[in-house]
């Protein structure tokens, strides 16, 4: 299976510096063959950014969206907006919307059930707080958070969802020395979440699935963690935001 390495710019970039880092990211990695690239720019952006990725097959993805297809939710972005302007992916659930805009899983499994209506593929993030993980919830945590995001997606369905399973603790919150989680760490979440969807699902969608690492992914580690056996993919924030930086991963996950 091809890595997913997926750019979420968060709350920064105007239009015009989204779209110049757009141009730079498509002329470095015009040679990119092993590895599926998607980036996220705000919402304000995606639109340019969508006309500046055409021909080349960097797809375009959401941070967010509401549930339902239109209606009276000021201030929101609906399924159908995002679909209408060319994005393929959404992400959803991020670890900032459960904290800063208390998105519980009910909610995210709301949205991710309009998501694939929509023929979007969410990238569904989980993971456990540092207080978490020191009092060795790690895997209770994931397990809730998976079984009640994934409430009623089906199997075939799950073939069209991507797991990003991000540690809260090691996202960098655009503080550059945080560090990401050991590989072996890494591997060890991921590994668990396979087996989690052998379970629920069955083995050949667990297979199957793709499970992406974030936080704190950069250059100088992205080869180890992409390396892992269990670990398809990236979903870079800090990162993601220097053209340069984001395509020194992509190719990594080309090896
Ligand atoms: P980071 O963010 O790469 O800056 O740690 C990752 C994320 O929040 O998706």
């Amino acid at each position: 299976m091809k890595k997913l390495i997926a750019a979420n710019w968060k709350m920064n970039k105007t239009v015009p510096e989204a779209v110049s880092a757009a141009k730079e990211l498509k002329l470095l990695i015009k040679n990119s063959k092993n590895a599926e690239v998607a980036v996220c720019p705000p919402f304000t952006a995606l639109e340019a950014v969508g006309k500046e990725l055409e021909k080349t097959k960097i797809k375009l993805g959401a941070q967010n969206m509401h549930f339902e297809d239109s209606g009276a939710y000021t201030g929101d972005i609906s399924p159908l907006m995002l679909k209408g302007i060319g994005c393929e992916y959404v992400i959803l659930g991020h670890s900032e919307r459960r904290e800063f805009f208390k998105e519980d899983d009910v909610l995210i499994n709301k949205k991710v059930m309009s998501a694939l209506k929509n023929k979007l593929t969410p990238i569904l993030c989980v993971g456990e707080t540092l207080e978490q993980r020191s009092s060795s919830k790690a895997r209770e945590v994931i397990d809730k958070q998976l079984r009640n995001c994934l409430d009623k997606v089906n199997a075939k369905q799950m073939q069209n969802v991507v797991i990003a399973y991000e540690p809260v603790w090691a996202i960098s919150r655009g503080i550059s020395n945080t560090k990401p989680a050991t590989k072996e760490d890494a591997e060890e979440m991921h590994k668990f979440i396979r087996e989690f969807l052998g379970n629920i699902f069955d083995s050949a969608t667990a297979k199957n699935a793709r499970i992406i690492y974030g936080g704190s992914v950069k250059p100088e580690n992205a080869e180890e963690l992409l390396s892992m056996p269990n670990i398809n993919g990236a979903l870079v924030g800090n990162a993601s935001l220097n053209a340069k930086s984001f395509a020194e991963i992509v190719k990594a996950a080309e090896n």
